[in-house]
């Protein structure tokens, strides 16, 4: 028997939550669940999603203990693990991380270029609040961390909580290798064995194989060079949104920079950023498209169940995609050595890449933590590229510790988004006005 865990998800308003609430509730024989708790610090929000919740739990599993709350100890005590994706500012600022760069010409993502160091310089306090929670309260537990942006809030906790038991982990590679199975005819990701090195959202995988160690890379290059990691199964999901759709398709431009390997979509964003600028309406943005989509769905779908007073015919559906976090889990309470792509320090494992970079590389998951596996040597354009990714990514978290304008603008300065130091400042200084609610002051 396996023993029962105690699980809290932080963010616990967040559009995902439902979703992974019914993935939880399904797969029990992997990860059986003693008790589920949700946190969020708007209350408004985690009341709607909390209510909901406690109908999916109450009607598919009542014997899980069920709460939610915006009270630290309350959540925090009794667990062990925190499932964090909060986001700070929620979408009515990312909506500014995504705009304010575009009105300077300028890329503007969530995560990628000003608007991820701008969506950074707001999360690092906010999870480094969550992992002081954790340890006050429940010393033991692990935090497994997908608040975004990932890289930099990875290199914050490496700097701000040393000793922390977090991992920090993102879900687009495999949502990627879940389009290469696709592609190849293959039930799931699970039956290919693959290497892969980078940062967050700036990797490459540089092989991928099957169980009897056949090299199945050739055939997904070939697919490629048509249609990106447009598998058919999505391009025939009318669910898929237009932007991802242009993601997966525009790899086919984004693969030809190295045809020795296959990259992760977020290159795009640093090898075209003038093409992503010209196809962008400023004006209406993915987090625009996410508030009048998924936002508004979830939203809508928690306060019909609430008034109708039960989920039988719920249109929730098992987050899938989120699998990887329970495998995570499920890794470190029964220690089952799974082979995962973390974000962890380098320490030599890219042999020759900066020693306390934090990379993306696959490790081993037991109940002591991750085992990083060897890289070596890589080649110099993605040497390059990462050299100068990961310093934005470092200056950005230099910025928030010493109150820094001047290395917040170097960060900016240095992303390969953005043309010249005057344009940098531009948005520097807008971002600084937006944000006054959220960033630590600069001097
Ligand atoms: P969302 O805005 O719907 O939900 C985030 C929730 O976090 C909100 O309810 C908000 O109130 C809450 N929150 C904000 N600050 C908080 C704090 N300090 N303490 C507690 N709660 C706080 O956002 P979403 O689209 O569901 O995404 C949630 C997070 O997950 C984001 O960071 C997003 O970027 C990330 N994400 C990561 C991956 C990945 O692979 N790493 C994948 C998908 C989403
Ligand atoms: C992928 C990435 C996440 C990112 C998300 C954005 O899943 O790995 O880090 O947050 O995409 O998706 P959205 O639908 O919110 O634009
Ligand atoms: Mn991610």
């Amino acid at each position: 028997m396996l023993q029962k865990q105690s699980i809290l998800i932080a963010g616990g308003g967040s559009t995902f939550t439902p979703e992974i609430v019914l993935l939880l509730l399904e797969r029990q024989a992997d990860l059986p669940l003693k008790e589920l708790k949700l946190y969020d610090n708007d209350a408004k929000r985690q009341a709607i999603v909390g209510e909901a919740c406690a109908l999916l739990v109450k009607e598919r599993a009542p014997e899980v203990m069920f709460s939610y709350t915006t009270d630290p100890k309350e959540a925090f005590s009794n667990i062990d693990f925190v499932m964090a994706h909060i986001r700070v500012g929620k979408y009515a600022m990312r909506e500014q991380d995504e705009k304010i760069p575009l009105k300077h010409g300028v890329v503007g993502q969530e995560t990628c270029g000003p608007g991820g160091i701008a969506y950074g310089m707001r999360s690092i306090g906010g999870v480094v609040e969550l992992i002081k929670y954790m340890e006050q309260y429940s010393p033991n537990a692990w935090m497994l961390n997908y608040s975004n942006p990932a890289a930099i809030v990875a290199e914050a906790t490496r700097r701000l909580c040393p000793t922390s038991k977090v991992i920090n982990i993102c879900d687009m590679p495999i949502g990627i290798e879940e389009n290469f199975a696709a592609i190849l005819g293959l039930p799931s990701r699970k039956e290919l064995d693959i290497r892969y090195y980078g940062l967050n959202h700036f990797g490459w995988w540089t092989s991928i194989r099957d169980q009897e160690g056949k090299d199945l890379m050739p055939e997904i290059q070939e697919y490629t060079k048509k249609h990106g990691y447009l598998s058919p199964q999505l391009a025939s999901d009318p669910h898929l949104d237009a932007s991802w759709r242009e993601t997966f398709e525009m790899v086919k431009d984004v693969a030809t920079l190295d045809p020795t390997t296959l990259p992760n979509t977020y290159l795009k964003y640093y090898f075209y950023p003038d093409r992503v600028v010209a196809h962008s309406n400023p004006h209406h943005t993915r987090a625009n498209e996410v508030m009048e989509g998924r936002e508004k769905r979830v939203f809508d779908e928690c306060q019909r169940l609430v008034a109708q007073g039960h989920a039988k015919d719920t249109h929730f559906e098992i987050g899938a995609h989120a699998s990887y976090i329970i495998d995570l889990a499920r890794a470190i309470a029964y220690n089952t050595k799974e082979r995962m792509l973390l974000i962890v320090e380098n320490r030599g494992n890219i042999s020759n890449f900066t020693w306390d970079a934090m990379v993306e590389i696959p490790c081993l998951l037991g109940a002591n933590g991750y085992e990083p596996l060897h890289v070596g040597a890589i080649p110099t354009f993605q040497k390059g590229l990462m050299e100068q990714q990961v310093a934005v990514e470092k200056l950005t978290v230099d910025a928030w510790i010493e109150g820094s304008y001047l290395k917040l603008w170097q960060a900016i300065t240095m992303s390969k988004t953005v043309p010249s130091a005057d344009v940098a400042k531009a948005i520097l200084d807008d971002l600084i006005t937006a944000n006054k609610e959220y960033w630590p002051a600069l001097k």
